[in-house]
């Protein structure tokens, strides 16, 4: 690993999972535990960035050093990740968003009825990713995930094309050793023209591993 690859680079990663109130006790989420994140940005920083950490509700604390934005809905991630995004040279979205909030948020907590089913109506969230790789203008390297449970690197190469990105890291989610709220990880980057496999190891150890593959992908397309 080294020191430096990220020098005077900005960099904002989203982690952790999005929550989506159904009331006001009550939300949809999912098991991401912002391990993957926070590790990100520990490399980042010690590569020499300066790290913007948009997180979702986790029980991590987040590095000393990273500015830390706090948020809970997709919405918020969406904002806080927009904020300031004209300074950012690459952008890492770890997060595991809600792909569907409530359509109705109710105001009380809703309360038990006779009914045995109760349905739900949920409408899309916004892509963050997405939205950051389609920018016309300042546009960051951008960099998502793709967590899947099968066919893992043909969904993670639809996903690149579907969302525009730079790069996509491929993570097997099938395997509760890795992935979601597990402590060890393994990934495939895909590009449009490379795909590099990274065994399962911490995710710290291997968020430097990713960090060092990130800023050399980077460097070939960074004129400044
Ligand atoms: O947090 P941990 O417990 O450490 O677990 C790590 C992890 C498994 C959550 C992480 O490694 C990971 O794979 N994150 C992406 C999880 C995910 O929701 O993937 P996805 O295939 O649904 O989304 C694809 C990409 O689009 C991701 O970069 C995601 O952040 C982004 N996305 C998705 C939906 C949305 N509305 N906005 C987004 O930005």
């Amino acid at each position: 690993f080294e020191h430096g690859v990220l020098n005077g680079k900005r960099v904002f990663i989203t982690a952790g999972p999005t929550r989506e109130a159904l009331d006001p006790v009550r939300y949809i989420s999912n098991h991401s535990s912002g391990k993957m994140g926070y590790a990100l940005a520990e490399a980042a920083l010690d590569a020499g960035a300066s790290v913007k950490l948009i997180s979702g509700p986790v029980t991590l604390t987040p590095p000393a050093r990273a500015e830390c934005v706090a948020v809970e809905s997709a919405e918020q991630m969406l904002a806080a990740a927009l904020d300031g995004i004209d300074c950012c040279d690459l952008f890492i979205a770890a997060a595991a968003v809600a792909d569907y909030r409530p359509v109705d948020v109710a105001e009380h907590k809703i309360k038990k009825g006779s009914e045995e089913i109760m349905e739900l109506r949920l409408v899309k969230n916004p892509d963050i990713v997405a939205t950051v790789a389609g920018l016309a203008e300042m546009r960051p390297y951008t960099i998502g995930f793709a967590a899947e449970t099968r066919d893992v690197i043909d969904y993670a190469r639809s996903k690149l094309a579907r969302k525009g990105l730079d790069l996509i890291i491929a993570n097997d989610v099938s395997n509760p050793d890795i992935g979601f709220n597990s402590d060890d990880n393994a990934v495939t980057l895909v590009s449009a023209d490379a795909e590099v496999s990274l065994p399962q190891a911490s995710k710290r150890r291997l968020a430097r591993q990713l960090i060092t593959q990130i800023a050399a992908l980077y460097s070939r397309t960074d004129s400044s």
